[in-house]
């Protein structure tokens, strides 16, 4: 059995190897003492819980509407000039719906003529109660000739990839006279038609139509428009009218297939959904109204995202289901608490118990069987089966809340969902006194230095709190739109922290998930957060040097989380922060897991400093180690650097066999560099 040496002889073999290494590489290390890290594989400290690395996600940067759903055409409801009635919470009746109006002769945003056609929104004809616009074109001008219509430009365009089909969809009718057909295309910038077909049968009654456009060899490219036309003059009225590539895995109504694999790749075991603050909305009529978002899509009346462009709740509770299946992620779900984020909130119990009915319905959405009234929408909507769901957060971020109201509120919801369903476990999202939340909701978004400062915080956590922690946001935010090497050397920092202290972290996940980089600034922005995990344009998507860190993270770990000490730990000078000035924080990083079943211990490393750092491991508890494992590693010549869009995998991990290991040995590890050692250990 090894032993852990002994601290001198530690020491003197540590100065050994660094004597050697400077005499071979020329390279001076200013920190005399190598640092060691011993790792106790006979001292477990935490069972690491399954669902440990998630993902957090809501409406913010185009993450669903040109983003994530795979829905291509913007403003496709027309109601993106909604005005929605400013309603107080004191005022607004959950139960009822508050139907939008729109200003007068007004042509809807995104949208532009074709052939001289005149486009105005319709309040006066709508689709149904939901959709209670349309768009009117006049296509008077239209003949055989000149064809007259409307294009949309997609989310900063529309995608087109060779030998692909896309569906098209969208209600219409017309008034008397018109004899069509209507005919859909994707044209390129130089006008060259890309796919088309003709649709006709539009008659004086609301259909719908769908139809197929299919592409020949053409090149990927993005900067392309759709169109509607007619060569038959007419006055038309349209209504949802939808374009969709192949989704993942062929799902209706469902996701796009790059952002998707992307994520799959990372295996995520949970989703924290709808937010982050999209579940509070900005006022009560565009709360986070789930009744709202299920059903068929036109019946989905749409909310303005309090990121400020319209959500048409295409992308509703339902697809967010859908995406956990088909990513393979259990649902943690946060409910609307009352509370928005101008503050406003509900003042008395009678009041917020409406809300808390809703929580406890769509708790029945989510794992109701065909016997529940809830459950049965469900199936009707797609999901035959109930979703896993052990986890329930009331609101999001309620320490902005200074009424102090979410003592009670919180204690209204949580009594109802315990009386209900014991099982699940409910999240607060500020300390509470009057019940045991079972986990609290903490948030970080931080500097590089201040998360690598504060990565031994946990270990120093009161262990006899009941309520565990959820970090259910953080992200280290270095770097715009994504995060730079910096903000991944930030990320790892910290995940060693969380990883450690995983017998009191339970479940943690990065935030923002998306951003659409395709406008970053100025009117109709695409991004409204920076230092977001994953970008994308229309067409392509890259994941940013935290988003390699969270799936080398998330794909290497073991179940069992063995102790770890350390000495040297090596110190670097960073910005101290708003104040200005400098100061020393730990520029070295660890943690250990071990799987129980192989015995294959998982070392992280990780290493902010310029420098490249010699380490002494040692491993105590094991029979043995094997000289041979193999290390996943991601660095980078400085901080700075990273990935874009148009250089999507400037950084990515490499995986290489490695020797050299043992019970004790010594590593250098490169500068600004994330390290995962696989030991063989017996
Ligand atoms: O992640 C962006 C925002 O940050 C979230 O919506 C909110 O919860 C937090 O303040």
């Amino acid at each position: 059995m090894n032993q852990i040496r002994s601290h001198a002889q530690r020491l003197s073999q540590a100065a050994a190897f660094l004597f050697a290494a400077t005499a071979i590489t020329g390279f001076a290390q200013t920190n005399a003492q190598v640092p060691v890290i011993q790792v106790q594989a006979d001292k477990v400290t935490a069972k690491m819980p399954p669902t440990f690395y998630g993902l957090m996600t809501e409406e913010i940067n185009y993450s669903y509407e040109g983003g994530l759903y795979g829905q291509l055409i913007r403003n496709c409801t027309f109601k993106e000039d909604a005005i929605q009635p400013n309603i107080r919470a004191n005022a607004y009746d959950p139960a009822k719906y508050y139907p939008a109006s729109y200003p007068a002769g007004r042509a809807p945003r995104f949208w532009s003529s074709v052939g001289g056609a005149a486009l105005v929104l319709d309040a006066g004809t709508p689709l149904n109660d939901a959709l209670n616009v349309s768009l009117k074109l006049d296509a008077s001008s239209a003949s055989k000739t000149s064809p007259a219509g409307l294009a949309n430009g997609g989310y900063y365009g529309i995608p087109v990839r060779p030998k692909t089909t896309y569906k098209v969809s969208f209600f219409a009718k017309a008034a008397p006279g018109f004899t069509g057909p209507l005919m859909a295309s994707i044209v390129s910038t130089n006008g060259q038609v890309l796919a088309s077909a003709a649709i006709s049968g539009v008659t004086g009654e609301w259909q719908k139509f769908e139809a197929t456009l299919k592409t020949k060899g053409v090149k990927p490219s993005k900067d392309n428009i759709f169109k509607l036309t007619t060569t038959a003059p007419g006055t038309i009225w349209l209504q949802e009218v939808s374009l969709f590539p192949p989704t993942y895995k062929n799902r209706p109504n469902g996701d796009r297939v790059d952002i998707s694999k992307l994520l799959t790749d990372a295996q995520p075991k949970f989703l924290r959904f709808p937010g982050g603050n999209y579940v509070e909305g900005g006022d009560f009529v565009n709360r986070f109204n789930w009744k709202q978002m299920v059903g068929p899509v036109e019946q989905r009346p749409g909310h303005r995202s309090c990121w400020g462009y319209w959500s048409t709740d295409g992308f509703g509770l339902p697809e967010f289901l859908g995406w956990c299946q088909d990513v393979g992620m259990e649902p943690v779900m946060a409910v609307f608490a009352g509370y928005t984020l101008n503050h406003d909130h509900v003042t008395n119990s009678a009041a917020l118990e409406p809300y808390v009915q809703e929580a406890l319905e769509e708790i029945e959405y989510v794992t109701g069987d065909a016997s529940t009234k809830w459950g049965a929408q469900r199936i009707k909507d797609g999901y035959p089966n109930p979703f896993p769901l052990h986890y329930v957060e009331i609101g999001n971020e309620d320490f902005f809340d200074r009424s102090g109201s979410y003592e009670w509120r919180f204690a209204q919801f949580y009594d109802a969902i315990k009386a209900k369903y014991p099982q699940l476990k409910i999240i607060s999202t500020t300390a509470v006194k009057s019940r045991t939340a079972d986990l609290n909701d903490e948030h970080y978004y931080e500097s590089e230095e201040a998360m690598e400062g504060q990565s031994f915080m946990y270990d120093t956590r009161d262990r006899s709190n009941p309520t565990k922690i959820f970090v259910g946001e953080w992200a280290t935010r270095v770097g715009s739109p994504t995060p730079n090497m910096a903000g991944a050397l930030g990320d790892a920092a910290w995940m060693c922290c969380l990883e450690r202290n995983s017998d009191i972290v339970l479940m943690h996940c990065f935030a923002p998930l998306f951003v659409n980089v395709s406008q970053l600034n100025g009117n109709n922005r695409s991004m409204q957060w920076a230092s977001d995990l994953i970008g994308y344009d229309a067409l392509t998507s890259y994941g940013s040097p935290s988003y390699y860190v969270q799936k080398i993270f998330s794909l290497n770990h073991g179940d069992e989380v063995l102790a770890t000490s350390s000495q040297n730990l090596p110190v670097r000078t960073a910005p101290a922060g708003r104040g200005g000035g400098t100061r020393q924080i730990k520029s070295l990083f660890y943690s250990a897991t071990r799987d129980s079943v192989s015995g294959k211990i998982t070392l992280k490393i990780v290493n902010s400093a310029d420098t490249p750092q010699p380490v002494t491991i040692d491993i105590g508890g094991v029979k043995s180690v094997a000289t041979k494992g193999t290390a996943t590693v991601l660095k980078a010549a400085n901080r700075t650097e990273t990935n874009s869009i148009k250089d999507p995998q400037h950084l990515v991990p490499v995986n290489e066999k490695i020797k050299g290991l043992g019970a004790s040995f010594t590593r250098t590890f490169p500068p600004c560099s994330v390290t995962i050692l696989e030991l063989n250990a017996k």
